[in-house]
């Protein structure tokens, strides 16, 4: 069982460019650290009170001895007549002093150095912090955001706001040229410029980053704005190598650029012309997932809501529900996307959350290829199974959902939660198996996944919306409620509409937990039609 429990399958047609590997560490240890990062500010901060008193103690001796060492300088013959001076300077010179070189060499930060030493396995290394980078990057790109807003930390929702230094977008910055990708490089080392040219005390040089930034420019095809930095950096550093050398080479390239304008025939411009159009005609399916993500590209027009309601629903006479329908809301049309409101409660949500968490692991993924189960960029949570015979609120949970949709859960799989922290998602996919794909739901012999059902157990920040790129709609998490759908036409034809994703986290946490219904069982509550797609 635990072999099909993660599965999904997923025709993902594109690679996601960067959530990593990081995100697995974003989700696992995330809250660990922080409790890393307390326990040694709080060892740091001993460490500091003993070095502050054995300073103060230093510091009484020394006091001590600058009066003492002032009379008798001043008086030598009067000072030593006395007996107990000429003793006391003795024991002094014998014994005291050494034992305040003792003091003045006692280590004191045992206590911080041990437990810095313990802690140090747990931290992140530099393939993490590169990651985080890139999530960071990514979540910019899904979201749109402006490079001076996310900077700023002006983010929708957040309740620890915190802001980015210019050595930070430096960082930033760095991390997209080592990848490769001009376009964020210079996006954040302008940032980094802009913020220091604001006054921002840092370390951050401007030389660095008008390098950085003017090889990012020139990548990128705008050769008279590379001139243009790259003069700038010459101001500051008139004698800087590889600027000098870049200036005489853009100054060639503008030269021959020149050169062939001239000579540029129509018909390029015309062939030019035309894949422009190509372009703005064709939207991969990443760009609509993420202009969806974003609130836009929505296909909900006057004529579709129209058809869209709201109702009390018994279950179809369901003894339960008679006296007590719940509401129901339609989401979409076709594919039939329904919302059930106030259809979970927060003590509920509290208990599965509880059952869960200690099993939370990263949540896998199906591979094709190996047919082994993997982690995948294009799946970023942790994930838990809850069985009904374990807690009597699961086992009310599936009869709810069994009750309200006709369907027989005893095939369905376990209940299933899912965490998904900043930058945590699952790109387009389906649920269901197809027919070109090896049988992942062979072991189980209850068919293929015929029904969706999805709790919302959290609301969320920013993002996190589940979206459906195919027919351009998009859920919005809301805590307590759930949506449902069909995955599978009623022949057993699977549903190419439902394809579906949950976009990225911006702010937040998001809590999901879902029921996926299985073929058998359901043969007479939703019984074939006569034409295939119907
Ligand atoms: C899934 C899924 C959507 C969401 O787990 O299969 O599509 O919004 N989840 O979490
Ligand atoms: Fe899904």
């Amino acid at each position: 069982i635990k072999l099909w429990k993660n599965s999904i399958f997923s025709s993902h047609f594109f690679v996601s460019p960067c959530l990593t590997k990081l995100l697995t560490y974003f989700l696992g240890h995330m809250t660990d650290l922080i409790n890393t990062e307390k326990d040694l500010v709080v060892s740091l901060k001993d460490y500091i009170k003993a070095e502050e008193s054995k300073l103060e103690q230093i510091k009484k001796w020394a006091e001590k001895l600058d009066q003492l060492t002032d009379t008798a300088t001043k008086d030598p013959e009067g000072f030593l007549g006395h007996p107990v001076n000429a003793f006391k300077l003795m024991k002094r010179l014998n014994t005291e002093w050494g034992e305040l070189e003792n003091l003045v060499l006692k280590d004191m930060s045992d206590g911080f150095i041990s437990n810095m030493t313990i802690q140090r396995q747990f931290f992140p290394n530099d393939e993490d912090q590169t990651g985080a980078a890139k999530a960071l990057l990514r979540l910019q790109d899904t979201y749109n955001l402006d490079t001076d807003t996310l900077s700023r930390g002006n983010l929708p929702g957040v309740k620890h706001k915190s802001f980015l230094t210019a050595e930070d977008c430096f960082e930033l910055g760095k991390i997209a040229y080592t990848e490769a990708d001009y376009y964020h490089t210079e996006l954040w080392m302008e940032q980094a410029l802009k913020q220091l040219d604001e006054g921002e005390v840092s370390s951050a040089d401007k030389v660095y980053i008008l390098d950085y930034l003017s090889y990012a420019v020139y990548q990128q095809g705008d050769l008279s704005k590379a001139v243009m930095l790259t003069k700038r950096l010459l101001e500051l550093d008139p004698e800087h190598q590889r600027a000098n050398g870049n200036m005489k080479y853009f100054e060639y390239i503008m030269a021959k650029e020149k050169e062939a304008n001239k000579s540029s025939t129509e018909s390029e411009d015309q062939a030019e012309k035309e894949t422009e159009v190509k372009k703005k005609d064709y939207l991969p399916e990443r760009r609509k997932y993420e202009m969806l993500c974003r609130g836009e590209g929505l296909k909900m027009t006057p004529r579709r809501q129209k058809r869209l309601f709201c109702r009390y629903y018994d279950g179809n006479r369901n003894p339960r529900y008679i006296l007590g329908p719940v509401k129901q809301e339609d989401e979409w049309d076709k594919p039939r996307i329904v919302r059930f409101l106030d259809i979970i409660s927060d003590e509920e949500i509290e208990t599965v959350k509880e059952l869960a968490k200690p099993r939370l692991s990263r949540a896998t993924v199906h591979d094709p290829e190996t047919g082994k189960l993997t982690t995948a960029h294009y799946r970023v949570s942790k994930s838990a199974w809850l069985s009904g015979y374990e807690s009597p609120v699961v086992s009310r949970i599936n009869t709810r959902i069994q009750d309200l949709t006709g369907l027989d859960v005893s095939t369905a799989e376990e209940l299933q939660v899912a965490n998904y922290g900043v930058g945590g998602q699952y790109e387009p996919h389906f649920d269901f198996g197809r027919k070109d794909e090896p049988d992942a739901f062979k072991e189980l012999g209850t068919g293929n996944r015929i029904a969706t059902w999805l709790f919302y157990m959290s609301d969320v920040s920013a993002g996190g919306a589940t979206v459906f790129p195919e027919v351009g709609a998009s859920v919005w998490p809301k805590k307590g409620t759930a949506v449902f759908w069909y995955n599978l036409f009623p022949s057993g034809e699977g549903d190419y509409s439902t394809r579906h994703a949950a976009c990225p986290v911006l702010v937040g946490n998001k809590w999901v937990s879902n029921k996926w219904l299985h073929e058998r069982g359901q043969e007479f509550r939703r019984p074939c039609t006569l034409s295939e797609l119907e």
